[in-house]
Formats: C-alpha cells, sequence, structure tokens
C-alpha cells in the first residue's frame, strides 16, 4: 500500500529538472533552473533569443556538444536521472520515451527517403512490431496529426511536402514510438498562424492521452493558449514561474513584462 503510494507520488512528476547549469567555459548559458513537468501537462520555457530555451532542451536529450557542457544539477525523468545513464541507455530513451520537434523539419529529416521510411526507421529501432502492425501504426499517426492523405504522406518524400504538412510530419515522427514526453523546440514559428493553430491543437490532444509536452518558445500567445505553466527564462536565469495565462496576463517580474508587450 505505502509503496503504491510512493509510486503516485513520484509519477506525478514526470521530468523533474533540480540546479541545472550549463557553461561553455567560464560563461553560464542556463543558470540553476528547476522545474518539474507533470504527467499530460504541457510546460512552456519561454525567453528571448539566446536566453538558453534550447540548451535546456538539449541538456534533456543530452545532445550538447562542446565546449557546452553541464556543470551541476540532476534530470529525473521516469525515475531516472538522465546524466547517469550509459549512451546506450540514452540513445534508447530518445525517439522512444522522448519524442522530439524541432524547429526546421526539413534539416530533421533525410531528403534521401521517405516520410514513412524514417517513420519506420523509428519504429524498427524502438519497438519489437512487424512489418504490418508499423505500416498500421505510421497511417495511424500520420492521421492523427491530421495529413488528410496519410498514404499519400507516407510515400512522400520530405521536399514534395509543404511546409506545414512536413511540420506536422515531424510530429508524428515524435509521437510514433508513444512517449511519454515530447519536447517541441519552436516547432510553428515557421508556420502561417492557421497552420500554427493546428499544431497548437495537436499538441493539446496529446494531454488526453497523458503524454506531456515542454514547448519552447518565445510565442506567448500560442503559449497562453496551449501551456499549462511557463517558465520565463532571462540569460540563462528563471526569472518568473506558473500558471501560464496568470504569468502572460498579469506579469510580475519587468522582463516578463518586457517580453509580453514585445511578442503580443
Ligand atoms: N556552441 C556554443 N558555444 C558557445 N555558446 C553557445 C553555443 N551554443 C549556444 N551558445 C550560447 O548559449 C546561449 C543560449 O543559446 P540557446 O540556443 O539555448 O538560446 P535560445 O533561448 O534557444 O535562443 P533562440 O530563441 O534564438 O533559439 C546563447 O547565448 C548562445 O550564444
Ligand atoms: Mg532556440
Amino acid at each position: 500500500m505505502l509503496w503504491t503510494r510512493c509510486f503516485v507520488i513520484d509519477m506525478k512528476e514526470l521530468l523533474s529538472i533540480e540546479n541545472l547549469t550549463v557553461a561553455a567555459g567560464s560563461k553560464l548559458l542556463v543558470d540553476q533552473v528547476s522545474f518539474d513537468v507533470p504527467k499530460g501537462k504541457i510546460v512552456a520555457i519561454a525567453g528571448g533569443s539566446g536566453s538558453g530555451k534550447t540548451t535546456i532542451g538539449l541538456s534533456i536529450l543530452r545532445l550538447l556538444a562542446s565546449p557546452l557542457s553541464i556543470r551541476q544539477g540532476s534530470i529525473f525523468f521516469e525515475g531516472r536521472n538522465l546524466l547517469e545513464l550509459s549512451d546506450e541507455e540514452i540513445r534508447r530513451c530518445r525517439g522512444a520515451r522522448i519524442g522530439v520537434v524541432f524547429q526546421e523539419p526539413l534539416s530533421a529529416f533525410d531528403p534521401l527517403f521517405t516520410i514513412g521510411r524514417q517513420l519506420d526507421e523509428t519504429l524498427v529501432a524502438h519497438t519489437k512490431m512487424s512489418k504490418q502492425e508499423r505500416y498500421k501504426k505510421i497511417l495511424g499517426i500520420l492521421s492523427e496529426v491530421e495529413l488528410s492523405n496519410p498514404q499519400r504522406a507516407y510515400e512522400s518524400y520530405p521536399h514534395q511536402l509543404s511546409g506545414g504538412m512536413r511540420q506536422r510530419a515531424m510530429v508524428a515522427q515524435a509521437m510514433v514510438c508513444g512517449p511519454s514526453l515530447i519536447i517541441a523546440d519552436e516547432p510553428t514559428s515557421s508556420l502561417d498562424v492557421t497552420l500554427q493553430v493546428k499544431i497548437a491543437g495537436i499538441l493539446d490532444s496529446l494531454k488526453k492521452k497523458d503524454v506531456s509536452v515542454l514547448l519552447i518558445s518565445h510565442d506567448l500567445g500560442m503559449i497562453s493558449h496551449v501551456a499549462d505553466e511557463v517558465i520565463i527564462l532571462c540569460q540563462g536565469k528563471m526569472v518568473e514561474q506558473g500558471p501560464a495565462r496568470q504569468v502572460i496576463d498579469s506579469p510580475r517580474h519587468e522582463y516578463t513584462r518586457q517580453l509580453v508587450l514585445a511578442t503580443m
């Protein structure tokens, strides 16, 4: 009984970042950042260009490249500190338990292979599904991200899709293995307003499946629309944190006020 209680409490926070500090040489790019992403919630990180948003996302994925390195902190995900996993363990986690949506889907997809084949490769790498099961799963996911002709999207090469369709295919790629967390770094910044609304709707629908999203964005309009919580970052430091609507509608910190004025 006691064990069940502890388990439930632990699992409430899917991702828990404590005192994360990232530096390049003597320069601190992320300074003692702590926050949680609960199960089935959308938590956004907002802040000006260069404030360290992407660096936090890359730290979670353990994809920081030299000269950037994590100086301090812990990143607990599904009960394990990601910073202590072996390279093989983190590779298995990426793509399977943590899906990623990058800003520019053209660079994320290989131009030489169809979207279907690339999604299939992700499933081959992380699951034991049969070819037929994988095909069915991929068509299902492509239609979930509202690609009206999933079969056509499956057979298309990345350049044959429009920017908005590619971005949705990227979300499908992030979702295909059924991750519990999706990190979406500026998923809508290259899209027009209609498509931004569509992507926001897709992110919102993930919550119903108990998937959590770490949304990295400077778009406070979208954040106030879809995110449960927001963290405001200024030069690597958290300056404000709270329910997204509340923080954006009545910011307490001067930097947040300026950000709201500049972006909404
Ligand atoms: N390879 C690197 N070497 C040195 N400094 C770096 C490197 N990569 C990033 N930085 C610095 O780290 C800081 C944070 O960068 P990051 O990309 O995380 O910002 P961001 O908030 O995602 O910005 P944007 O909104 O423009 O995407 C910036 O000051 C940037 O110059
Ligand atoms: Mg960035």
